[in-house]
């Protein structure tokens, strides 16, 4: 499939774009959506959006470990359009943000039971740095962590 792929931060009209997974409760999607939208309206910097011909077809949700180490909680691209490098792309964006922010490195995670994303996360880089187990449904999530150097 051709066209030029954009990636970009979120704005509020994004969201619910951004949260269509349904893992995060209301109550806390709705605290996050009014934190950064005080500072920051036209740039929600811990989500991005992938665009393909202008439409939405992926995006990434980023978290801080105890507020410092930058963590990606979701990383997601529609069904139809995975492998045509558009993971790649949003991971490239993130990558240079945070470095130009001064980050040493990203982190991200995967459950266990999982192993496509898990493959993604090896194939781009990422190498696995650790495991919490009893989550999931007791199948446990895997860590990784890529070097930003
Ligand atoms: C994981 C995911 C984000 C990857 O996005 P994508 O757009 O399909 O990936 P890309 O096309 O950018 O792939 C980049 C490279 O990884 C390779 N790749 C893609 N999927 C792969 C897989 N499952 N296993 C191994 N390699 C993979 C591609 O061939 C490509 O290789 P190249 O750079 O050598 O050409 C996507 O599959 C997805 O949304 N999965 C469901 C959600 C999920 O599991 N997220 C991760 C946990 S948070």
């Amino acid at each position: 499939m051709s066209g030029e792929v954009v990636i970009r931060f979120a704005r509020l009209d994004d969201l619910d774009f951004a949260y269509q997974d349904g893992y995060i409760p209301g109550e806390v999607l709705k605290r996050k959506i009014e934190a950064p939208s005080v500072l920051n309206p036209d740039r929600i910097e811990d989500i991005l959006i992938a665009e393909r011909n202008g439409k939405r077809v992926g995006y990434v949700r980023l978290e801080y470990l105890w507020s410092i180490v930058p963590y990606i909680s979701l990383i997601q691209v529609l069904p139809d359009f995975r492998r045509q490098g558009i993971g790649k792309a949003l991971l490239r964006f993130l990558e240079t943000f945070l470095r130009d922010t001064g980050n040493e490195a990203l982190y991200s995670s995967s459950q266990a039971d999982e192993p496509e994303p898990q493959a993604w996360h090896r194939h781009v880089g990422f190498e696995e740095c650790g495991f919490i187990a009893g989550i999931n449904d007791g199948a446990g999530e895997v860590f990784f962590r890529k070097s930003l150097r």
